[in-house]
């Protein structure tokens, strides 16, 4: 089927990838003509596991385009572009806006279209987009038939390939049958899991096949952000618990697994830590806040999360206070930049909370990441801490070493030599990611999060 995928972020282009693979043809548009580049030289302009190997393998059904090309027969495209946060925490629709527009303009004369929404959009968004293209038709003359669907995506950055290829369901919002049909037909590979699995990213043992839950475009739209408010929630609410453990001498991940094991509650998300950042769950509790209170419509559960969430991240500085009573002065390392492992995103990351508080309470930074690096150096304004090459480098004259990010390679740490190089002998374990007896094998202050 023919595609078009308007944004190559993470969504545009994982979904855009993951189609092609399966068998669709598909373009995709972005603005940036350094990014279409590199994409069309086969490499991935995101650090996503498999991604660049999907893209080869898709790679003769695969163009990568700056400019929307003109769309005609029946076409499937995709508006995936960014919907940042406004001031109030709104979604910010200019780009969607502009996408709706160019996709008017390109329309043919009797040209039979489906465009999808999968930017997190405010609700109405589906409506709204329609309302842009119709009246754009209308001025240009021109006769074609336009469905909207919302089809919002729950893929998670890191295993943005396999929650692609291997989703848990697939949502369908929109009124118009027709349109629902049409893209029951372009995940049909995915719904009936039928394509061989790439080498690097396996089907998962026993995979149920995803059922296609079709709603209104609204249920579809307020699906996206109860799915990301409620995971929210569930991992402040372990964090809220975690600091109760504390207190009371529990150890948090115990309590964990024994709650998670009963199947209404689930043990995934339930990991008690520095709290949640990303693209996603901070833009999309506050967009969701900002809906209700334009319907009077308080909602204190997610509020809370939000509060709770920051105070996590605070927490982690007030442990390092509990333990070196004064932080002026000191040297703190921190291992891990990006929101979460295996991605080298830094949007709403703890760790640029942790290093804020620190440095306004007068402590010197170092830090380290195996991949989120470059990003970092790259920020604006830049960072005022000390990059290291490796943790170990890291560790060099360190008052104290936070765990920032659950990466697998911080889980191997040489905590002998990392030990051997510290001034201080404080380790916070704010992912808790560590085994805490090894910890303390090597005469170092193992602090973890509610253990
Ligand atoms: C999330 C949703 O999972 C995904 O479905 C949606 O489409 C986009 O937002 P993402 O932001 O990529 O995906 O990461 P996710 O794995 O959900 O983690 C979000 C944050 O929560 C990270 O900072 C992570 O470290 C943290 N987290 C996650 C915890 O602190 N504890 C947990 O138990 C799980």
């Amino acid at each position: 089927m023919n595609t078009v995928i308007i944004g190559t972020g993470y969504v545009g282009l994982t979904t855009g990838v993951a189609l092609a693979y399966v068998g669709h043809d598909v373009t995709a548009v972005d603005i940036d003509p350094s990014i279409v580049d590199r994409l069309s030289r086969g490499e991935a302009t995101i650090h996503e596991p498999g991604l660049e190997e999907l893209l080869h393998l898709a790679q003769d059904r695969l163009t990568f385009t700056t400019e929307l090309p003109d769309l005609s027969g029946e076409t499937v495209v995709v508006i995936a572009v960014g919907t940042p946060p406004k001031e109030n925490g709104d979604a910010d629709m200019a780009y969607v806006d502009v996408a709706a527009r160019q996709i008017a303009e390109r329309i043919q004369p009797g040209a039979n279209l489906v465009v999808v929404n999968k930017s997190t959009v405010p609700i109405g968004s589906a409506r709204h987009v329609e309302g842009i293209v119709r009246r754009t038709l209308r001025e240009r003359g021109v006769e074609a038939t336009v469905a909207v669907a919302s089809n919002p995506e729950f893929l998670a950055e890191g295993r943005a390939v396999r929650d692609s290829l291997y989703p848990d369901r697939i949502v369908v919002g929109s009124d118009d049958e027709a349109a629902v049909e049409v893209l029951r037909r372009l995940y049909a590979p995915l719904l009936e899991q039928a394509f061989e699995p790439p080498p690097g990213v396996p089907r998962p043992d026993r995979m149920p096949l995803p059922p296609l839950i079709t709603t209104t475009a609204t249920s579809a739209e307020l699906t996206k952000y109860a799915a990301n408010s409620f995971l929210a929630t569930k991992i402040s609410f372990i964090n809220e618990f975690a600091g109760l453990a504390e207190r009371v001498g529990a150890d948090v991940t115990q309590v964990a697994r024994a709650i998670g094991l009963d199947d209404r509650i689930g043990t995934r998300f339930l990991h008690a830590g520095i709290g949640w950042g990303g693209s996603c769950f901070g833009k999309d509790t506050r967009a969701i806040l900002a809906t209700a209170e334009g319907y009077d419509f308080p909602m204190p559960v997610v509020q809370a999360a939000v509060d709770v969430n920051y105070q996590q991240r605070v927490r982690i500085v007030e442990k390092l206070q509990e333990h070196l009573k004064v932080l002026r002065g000191t040297t703190i390392g921190i291992l891990g930049l990006a929101f979460k492992g295996d991605t080298d995103d830094l949007r709403d990351a703890p760790a640029l909370t942790l290093i804020e508080v620190l440095q306004e309470r007068g402590a010197q930074v170092r830090v380290h990441d195996p991949v989120a690096m470059d990003n970092a150096q790259a920020l604006e304004p830049p960072l005022d801490v000390t990059y290291a090459t490796d943790p170990l480098d890291l560790a060099d004259g360190c008052d104290a070493i936070v765990v920032a990010t659950d990466w697998d390679v911080y889980r191997q740490l040489p905590l002998d030599d990392v030990a051997a190089a510290m001034r201080g002998r404080v380790l916070v374990d704010a992912r808790n990611l560590l085994d805490p007896d090894a910890v303390r094998a090597r005469q170092l202050r193992y602090v973890g999060v509610g253990r």
